[in-house]
């Protein structure tokens, strides 16, 4: 039966590496390796200029009937003026919130042939694999109130709210473990317990949690320390499990590590459907839209096409053709390929010619 993709290029860069990924559809089906249909919407700034939303509710009807959604990027300088709850990122998070995305899945996975293009030394670097687990749709995001208020004496008072509750840390925690079998075994679980009443609850539910995998090596860190370990010897960790906030900061620190921002994909997971155990999912790249360089067919289409492999892996279950992809990226950077953003200086080729080369590997 034919799988329901729904293609969310969005802004900027968004664009350009999506095309790549629909070249990579087109081929696998035309193999019959996958049977998927494509749907397409608008997300972000374009959906804004179209509809005056960051995302239409006819957009948001067919997120919620596919099968997966693959995401691009959102946002750009042009609608810096747009009203705050109609800015790009408001359609991300609206697809995160609706579809019940909790779980956010950011490896961070340093290819052998990039280890010289990390800021840190090669050897800190090399063959490093870590995935980071982040809550998605809890925390400082979404909680309320969330305001700022005019207090009439020159004075604005503004509110932010980090609030969870059990069964969203029990939840996220779960995930997390539950990968950490898969892997290397060991998980490390973030917070900031020492200030904050919601780490003192994270903390407490981790470690309940952490009892029912006793073949788990299983250690709190408080959120700071990790992102100065994380740049100390980052080899050290194999998961770690954190909240929004604290997921969105330590996973871009994460990728740097690997040599760009533009080669990491991630995945975000709601919970198995009870009947048919299917779960909502939407994949995307970690980067953003790039408005610097967007339509200059420059862009490195690689986190964009790591991205649908997870959802190969994820949502479908291929696992031997996410894992073909995988190396087809692995390989294409062995033989030298680069494109500007991990090119040191060298020579670089632009996004079409990557997600080619990258193609070409697959049929090989
Ligand atoms: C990310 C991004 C988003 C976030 C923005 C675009 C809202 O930084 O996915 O990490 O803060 O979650
Ligand atoms: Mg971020």
């Amino acid at each position: 039966m034919a799988q329901k993709l729904l293609l969310l290029p969005g802004d900027g860069i968004g664009v350009e590496i999506m095309k790549e990924v629909e070249k990579l559809i087109g081929w696998m089906n035309s193999q019959g390796l996958t049977d998927f249909t494509l749907e397409r919407g608008l997300v972000g700034g374009c959906a804004y200029d179209a509809h005056g939303e960051a995302i239409s509710e006819d957009d948001m009807k067919k997120a919620l009937a596919a099968d997966a959604v693959i995401f691009g990027a959102v946002g750009g300088p042009k609608w810096d003026k747009v009203p705050y709850d109609k800015r790009p990122e408001a359609g991300l998070l609206r697809l995160r919130k609706d579809l019940g995305l909790f779980a956010n899945l950011r490896p961070a996975i340093c290819y052998p042939a990039l280890a010289d293009a990390s800021s840190l030394k090669r050897e800190l670097v090399e063959g490093l694999d870590i995935l980071i687990v982040r809550e998605l749709t809890g925390g400082v995001y979404f909680g309320e109130p969330k305001e700022i208020t005019d207090l009439g004496n020159g004075q604005k008072r503004a509110v932010d709210t980090q609030v969870y509750e059990t069964y969203e840390i029990e939840r996220i925690v779960r995930v997390a473990c539950d990968l950490a079998r898969t892997r290397k075994h060991k998980v490390h679980s973030a917070d900031k317990k020492n200030v904050m009443k919601s780490g003192v609850l994270w903390d407490e539910v981790a470690q309940r949690v952490a009892k029912d995998y006793p073949d788990l090596e299983f250690q709190h860190i408080l959120a700071d320390n990790a992102a100065m370990q994380l740049v100390r010897n980052p080899k050290q960790f194999d998961v770690m499990v954190t909240d929004n906030l604290f997921g969105d900061i330590l996973s871009d620190a994460a990728a740097m590590l690997t040599g760009s921002l533009g080669m990491l994909p991630s995945a975000s997971l709601g919970a198995p459907d009870t009947a048919t155990g299917k779960r909502k999912a939407l994949y995307e790249p970690v980067h953003g839209s790039a408005p610097d360089i967007a339509g200059k067919g420059i862009a490195n289409p690689i986190a964009m096409i790591a991205s649908f492999a997870m959802a190969l892996r994820y949502s479908f279950n291929l696992v031997g053709l996410a894992d073909q992809v995988e190396k087809a990226i692995a390989d294409v950077l062995a033989d030298g390929l680069r494109t500007g953003d991990i090119a040191q200086g060298g020579k670089s080729v632009g996004t079409e010619e990557m997600g080619a080369s990258i193609l070409k590997k697959l049929q090989a």
